[in-house]
């Protein structure tokens, strides 16, 4: 990732006034604590054991920051589970949710109207629902459902760990898939990138702040290599639009060959695009050639930014680009000048709602 121009760039990464003047409500220190979180989680969930059940399917329903858990969850242990799992954002549930359905039902305030909404036509169905939740109306309503209770007083994106760690476990626990050992080596790699891409690290060392000035001003299309990739793209996305106000596409291989890639025929950009490949050593081959091909197809039509995955483990593996994203998301909120906590715009939209009585 070439920096020739970030040193004489404004605002200065390098400043940590400026970091401080812009990050009123402290992500990055949240953020900077994941593995620590993780730590916390894992002694948190200890060796809770659940009553015996085999699920046919799994949903884990929620939205926005409670419900990316869910699509990391899936990257994680696609090639373990012998049995579907869906991550589900909406109100209603599908009709193939039954008795023999395992539904998680996450909410970090508790209070989200639709994940209330799933929880509730889950529990009419009998399904065996677990409710994650930091309080609020899912705690009130949890009645004997498994209760898992998460710390309060974060913003529900900073609080991942403390999602994905009991959903993880809990499909331990009940033997739906093998408990794994990987955890450590995940938290000393987090620990590792920590000093990598702390604000104290200089641009010409830090992949993150360099990556945050490419971004600024473009819009990002972020493509997945593989499968264990697509949560995490998606949290790429989501961790632009809310940190740093900022809109960001995304885009799996090998799907995109056969739609997306058309849109790079034209020469007329309706926007200052820039693509990041997320990259992991695991992909498939065929994906090794399908991106080698895009690159002869657009390199000359954008600028392409790569980022591999670290560490040995999947889990590392995962960990390590989410935290890249995430203080990405961070550096480029503080180029944009924007509160990276601030989320004013999803807070309007819930209270306006509030205002009307659901059915
Ligand atoms: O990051 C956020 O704040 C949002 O995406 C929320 O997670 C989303 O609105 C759902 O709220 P909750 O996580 O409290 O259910």
């Amino acid at each position: 990732m070439s920096c020739e121009f970030c040193s004489h760039q404004t605002p200065s990464l390098d400043d940590l006034g400026v970091i401080t003047k812009v990050d009123k409500g402290d992500m990055f220190s949240l953020t900077q604590k994941m593995p620590e979180d993780i730590e916390q989680a894992l002694s948190d969930f200890g060796t809770r054991t659940f009553s015996r059940f085999s699920p046919v399917n799994i949903v884990i329903a929620g939205m926005g920051g409670s419900a990316i858990s869910g699509d990391i969850a899936n990257s994680l242990l696609r090639d373990e589970l012998s049995i579907p799992l869906i991550v589900m954002r909406d109100y209603n549930l599908p009709s193939f949710i039954k008795r023999t359905t395992l539904f998680f039902a996450v909410s970090y305030s508790g209070n989200t109207e639709e994940t209330l909404s799933a929880y509730n036509e889950a529990k009419a169905k009998n399904a065996r629902c677990v409710v994650i939740s930091s309080g609020g109306k899912l705690k009130e309503i949890a009645g004997d459902d498994v209760y898992i209770s998460l710390p309060s007083g974060m913003p529900p994106r900073a609080a991942f760990p403390f999602i994905f760690v009991p959903l993880v476990r809990s499909l331990e626990a009940m033997e739906i898939v093998k408990k794994r050992n990987d955890w450590q080596e995940a938290i000393e790699l987090l620990r590792e990138l920590r000093e990598e891409y702390s604000p104290l690290t200089p641009t010409p060392e830090n992949n993150a702040k360099k990556l945050a000035y490419s971004l600024k001003g473009k819009l990002p299309l972020i493509y997945a290599s593989s499968p264990l990739l697509y949560g995490v793209a998606l949290r790429w996305k989501t961790q632009i639009n809310e940190n740093a106000k900022a809109h960001a596409y995304v885009d799996y291989f090998p799907e995109l060959h056969h739609n997306e890639i058309m849109a790079w025929e034209r020469n007329d950009k309706v926007a200052n695009f820039a693509v990041v490949l997320l990259r992991d050593k695991g992909e498939n081959d065929r994906i090794k050639k399908r991106i080698e091909i895009t690159k002869e197809l657009i390199g000359d039509k954008t600028e392409i930014y790569e980022v591999w995955t670290r560490g040995e483990g999947k889990l590392a593996r995962i960990f390590s680009l989410i935290y890249f994203g995430d203080m990405l998301s961070l550096y480029l909120a503080v180029l944009y000048g924007v509160d990276p906590q601030e989320i004013d715009f999803i807070n309007h939209i819930k209270n306006k709602l509030g205002k009307f009585p659901t059915s």
